[in-house]
Formats: structure tokens, C-alpha cells, sequence
């Protein structure tokens, strides 16, 4: 199990109320398996995202990589070395071109700037960007084009985690499937643990597991 939660509570505690968002939330994932996280807007997807990714911690329970809590961890080094995230809303940066975008995490690894630079432009030319797009700005690029350059920032990463919020949100069926395939390929072929928040029926036909966020919980099985 490279992902496991346990018993997770979370609520966002303003100064003025508070929103219980998950509420003993227990599951497991396994790499070499591509999982499904569905449930309706607002119920709670994006929060348990960004616990796995170490964003933010459990108030109650845990969130364990390979066993390990992540409250014991230093996040930052797992959050650059363990997980790889493709967020809802892309997070590209907007000062560095496409290729200097998916350099950046291979950068923080310490890869050679020719190297990343090398790697980068595969990893583009992996989710179909045109080496036309290559040495441009975010704010250039259509939206589909945005979410490609960030699901390629996250292959970038070389982490066996990989989490994406939404990444055929943007996309046309056509570069979904595209997309959707390149992850169960990470999957099978180098045995990632690929987990996938959607609400795209087409995407959820092609997960090994599905879990469903309903009432603050987990639940297991398909649709
Ligand atoms: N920073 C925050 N402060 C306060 N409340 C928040 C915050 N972020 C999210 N929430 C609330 O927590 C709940 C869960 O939000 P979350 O973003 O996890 O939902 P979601 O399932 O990802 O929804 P969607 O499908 O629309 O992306 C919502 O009611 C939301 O308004
Ligand atoms: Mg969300």
C-alpha cells in the first residue's frame, strides 16, 4: 500500500464557521492501480487531494506513505520527492515558459539544467504539445493546452504518486482519452498509483477502483 488514510477528520475553521469537510475518512491505494475519486461539488475531493499530497495535515487520523505518517515527515521533501500533484486549477508559473515549468521540479531535484531542459521538452512532446508552445508563456496557451503543460510538469516529478484534480476538465474526448491513457499506462507499465478526481463519466469507466465521497467518507465502488 503506497497510500493509506486512517480514521482522516478535516474541517476549514474560519474566523466565522466552520465547514466539517471529512469526517472519518479510511482508505488505501496500491500502486500499479488507477483509482477514481468521484462525489458531488463541494463534498470534499479537492480537501482529500491535498491531504494525500501533503498540503495540509488530518486534524484527526492519518494519512500514511508507505506506512510512514505524513505528520512526522518534513512535507516539503515530500511534497518534492513522494507525490506528484496536477491540481484543478493547472498552477503553472506564469513568469516560466513550458518547458521552464516542467524543468522546475527536475530543478529542485537537482537534475543539470540540460538535462531537465532535455527531459522537459519529451515529457511536452508526451502529452501532444506542439514544440511550437514550447518556449511560451502560460497565459499564450489555450486552456487545454495549460492543463497538458501541468499533467507534464507532474510526470516530471518522477514520483510513484500521482494526483490529479480534474485533468480532463479542460480537455476535448479526444485528448481526454489521450490523457487518461498515458496515466493507466504510468500505471501498468511502471507501476505509478494513479489518483484521479474526475466527474467525467468516460474517465470513470477506465478506473481499476472507483471511491465515491458521500457525507465526509469514502466509499468503495463503481458509479
Ligand atoms: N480554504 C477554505 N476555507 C473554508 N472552506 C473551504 C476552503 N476550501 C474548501 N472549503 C469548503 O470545503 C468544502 C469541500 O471543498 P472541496 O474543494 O474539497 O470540494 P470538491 O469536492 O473538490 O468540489 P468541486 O467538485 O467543486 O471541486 C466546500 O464546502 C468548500 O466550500
Ligand atoms: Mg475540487
Amino acid at each position: 500500500m503506497i497510500l493509506e488514510l486512517k480514521d482522516v477528520v478535516f474541517s476549514y475553521n474560519t474566523r466565522w464557521n466552520r465547514v466539517d469537510v471529512l469526517k472519518g475518512v479510511n482508505c488505501g491505494f496500491e500502486r500499479g492501480k488507477v483509482y477514481g475519486i468521484v462525489g458531488k461539488s463541494g463534498s470534499g475531493k479537492s480537501t482529500v487531494l491535498s491531504l494525500m499530497a501533503g498540503i495540509t495535515l488530518p486534524q484527526e487520523g492519518v494519512v500514511l506513505h508507505e506506512g510512514v505518517p505524513t505528520s512526522e515527515m518534513k512535507l516539503q521533501e515530500y511534497r518534492r520527492d513522494k507525490v506528484a500533484v496536477i491540481y484543478q486549477s493547472f498552477r503553472l508559473l506564469p513568469l516560466l515558459t513550458s518547458v521552464e515549468n516542467v524543468m522546475y521540479p527536475m530543478e529542485l531535484r537537482g537534475l543539470k539544467k540540460k538535462e531537465a531542459q532535455e527531459k522537459a521538452e519529451q515529457y511536452l512532446a508526451d502529452v501532444d504539445i506542439p514544440s511550437s508552445a514550447f518556449y511560451r508563456f502560460p497565459a499564450t496557451l489555450s486552456g487545454g493546452e495549460q492543463q497538458r503543460v501541468a499533467i507534464a510538469r507532474a510526470l516530471a516529478c518522477e514520483t510513484h504518486l500521482l494526483l490529479a484534480d480534474e485533468p480532463t476538465g479542460n480537455l476535448d474526448a479526444e485528448n481526454s482519452e489521450k490523457i487518461i491513457d498515458l496515466l493507466r499506462r504510468l500505471a501498468v507499465e511502471r507501476d505509478y498509483c494513479v489518483i484521479i478526481v474526475t466527474h467525467d463519466v468516460d474517465v470513470i469507466d477506465k478506473m481499476d477502483v472507483v471511491y465515491r465521497m458521500h457525507d465526509g467518507r469514502l466509499v468503495e465502488g463503481k458509479r
